[in-house]
């Protein structure tokens, strides 16, 4: 329910990720705003809802079972942290974090993915269930991805180029010999960094310009012309994952919406509680954004920080999820929604890791 606070100063404050910047774009973004305002407070009061019951259910629980002092205890940290959560003064106190947020996760205006945002999720990954490894092309570092809609193949090879591969399905490019069975696209603009995301058969790409500004381009594969540009302001190089420099920033397509991951200097942390330090690759899952870490001598990845934009994922369900033992680290990890499988590269090896998911416990 903060989100909509969240995005109302991410739109204010930083005017972060616009795209487009007519007046009309402008126009498009209110009205979306507000739907997504009005949506949020009709969710707000199922919440308020769903309280009441909790709040019922727990005196019940306490009567019959008083002997299970734990269970009752843990409901009770639940109920407080929703409590905190949903105080109007837990957001007034919340404000300097909001602002923290902006610079590292944003929400573009992109009214198809927006409008999936009306169904809410609520699934948080559990575990990994299986490990494909599907082919070894290309160098050690770069990235894959298969778009959700179109179940089309995207090869992006090495950490930067103006051309990327493209399979008409999985099973096409595993069976490829090489990349001889693709068609390879050459876009207008060299794209920077294994961060990219495919979505509806639109790419959005990192651009680096000259003066080594950002900017998020959305390119149509279908007609082959770029739909939009936008720039987004980052004071500084960082990079997102100190374990994977070349990822100046990281887009993710997901079932909430497109997100923008990126990271000042100023700062190690990425919000309150992720590090960026030893941090590999991230994704986001249902609004959670989960970060992977490994060692410099790559060892076993793993998931220990999650963080979530809605504040529905409390630390104790927090799972810590490894990765089966692979050959070197991850250069890149995106996540598909529909499938609930991450698509890995690891040191040339492009893999599939099948995720199991369980209900958020706060939903
Ligand atoms: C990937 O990039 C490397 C280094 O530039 C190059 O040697 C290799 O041929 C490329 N592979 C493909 C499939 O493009």
């Amino acid at each position: 329910f903060h989100i909509q606070q969240l995005l109302a100063t991410v739109v204010s404050n930083c005017g972060c990720l616009l795209f487009g910047s007519e007046q009309d774009r402008m126009q498009l973004w209110h009205e979306q705003s507000h739907r997504y305002h009005t949506e949020m407070l009709d969710f707000k009061k199922l919440t308020a809802e769903a309280m009441n019951g909790l709040r019922n259910e727990h005196s019940v629980l306490f009567k019959d079972l008083e002997g299970a002092a734990v269970r009752v205890d843990r409901m009770e940290r639940e109920m407080d942290y929703v409590e905190a959560q949903t105080s109007p003064r837990a957001c007034a106190n919340k404000a300097d974090k909001v602002v923290d947020h902006c610079k590292y996760l944003t929400l573009p205006k992109n009214s198809a993915l927006y409008s999936s945002l009306k169904t809410y999720c609520v699934e948080i990954i559990s575990g990994i269930r299986s490990v494909k490894i599907l082919k070894r092309v290309g160098s050690p570092k770069g990235m894959w991805t298969r778009d959700p809609r179109s179940s089309k193949v995207y090869v992006f090879n090495e950490t930067s180029g103006d051309s990327i591969y493209q399979f008409n399905s999985v099973r096409d490019f595993s069976r490829s010999p090489g990349v001889t069975s693709s068609r390879q696209i050459r876009l207008p603009s060299e794209w920077s960094g294994p961060g990219s995301a495919v979505y509806n058969s639109y790419l959005y790409y990192i651009q680096q310009t000259a003066d080594m500004d950002m900017q998020v381009v959305k390119y149509d594969l279908l007609s082959g012309s770029v739909t939009d540009v936008a720039m987004f302001p980052v004071e500084s190089q960082a990079t997102v994952y100190s374990l994977n420099p070349e990822t100046v920033a990281d887009l993710a397509a997901d079932d909430e919406g497109l997100w923008l991951l990126y990271a000042n200097s100023d700062k190690q942390i990425w919000d309150t509680r992720c590090p960026r330090e030893n941090a590999e690759a991230a994704f986001v899952v249902c609004g959670t954004v989960y970060v992977v870490y490994n060692t410099r001598l790559a060892s076993r990845s793993r998931v220990q920080c999650l963080f979530d934009v809605n504040d529905m994922v409390i630390s104790q369900e927090a799972p810590l999820i490894y990765f089966p033992r692979r050959y070197g680290a991850h250069a890149s990890l995106k996540y598909n929604p529909e499938e609930k499988q991450l698509y890995g590269w690891d040191d040339g090896y492009q893999i599939i890791y099948r995720l199991t998911m369980k209900r958020k416990l706060l939903v």
